[in-house]
């Protein structure tokens, strides 16, 4: 559709004010390391470094994306794949605290998906906590589906264990 085509999904939302304006999907790089390595200290157990965000986007087969928010100014939340001939695995993906529990998230990972896409993956899979009930939310309301679970796959706190769920999506 003509409309469709001058304005992408995102900004239609925000013409429609569906979604808070102010914010943009844009790929990263590794000048984003310390920005990526400080919101995943926020998000995860287990938190990756500013290094080895460098390390992984060194690479061609790692492709990241952001969500800016603040009209653009600051990283509020990224996604993080490796791509392997016409495959895509989903690293990571996490949001500030600040920006969680306003739809963003799926926005992001859509954006995402679009940008596998046209580096023709044409499948993407992810492991996700299976106590990890947004991420689970959001990964089926993007379109991915369970395939199979790994138990015992996660080491959190006080030896604690948690079974993996995995998730695929045919693009
Ligand atoms: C996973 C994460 C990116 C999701 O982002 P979010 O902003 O919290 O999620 P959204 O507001 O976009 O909501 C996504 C879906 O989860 C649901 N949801 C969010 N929090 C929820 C909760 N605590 N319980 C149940 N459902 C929840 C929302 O209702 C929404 O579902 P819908 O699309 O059917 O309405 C974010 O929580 C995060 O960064 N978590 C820490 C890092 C992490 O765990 N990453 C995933 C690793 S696999």
């Amino acid at each position: 559709m003509a409309f469709e085509g001058l304005m992408k999904g995102w900004q239609i939302l925000d013409w429609l004010g569906k979604r808070p304006a102010g914010y943009r999907v844009a790929m990263l790089s590794s000048d984003n390391s310390y920005c990526m390595a400080d919101i995943h200290e926020r998000s995860f157990f287990r938190p990756w470094s500013a290094e080895e965000f460098e390390h992984m986007l060194s690479g061609r087969e790692v492709v990241a994306d952001g969500l800016f928010i603040n009209h653009g100014k600051q990283l509020g939340g990224f996604v993080m794949s490796r791509i392997a001939a016409d495959e895509g695995e989903i690293l990571t993906i996490a949001l500030d605290p600040s920006v969680r529990n306003k739809g963003l998230s799926s926005l992001l990972l859509k954006e995402h998906l679009h940008v596998l896409q046209q580096r023709c993956v044409n499948k993407v899979f992810l492991e996700v906590d299976e106590n990890n009930v947004a991420a689970l939310a959001l990964y089926r309301a993007v379109g991915f589906r369970e395939n199979g679970r790994r138990s015992g796959y996660y080491h959190g706190a006080a030896g604690r264990t948690t079974s993996a769920v995995m998730m695929t999506i045919d693009l």
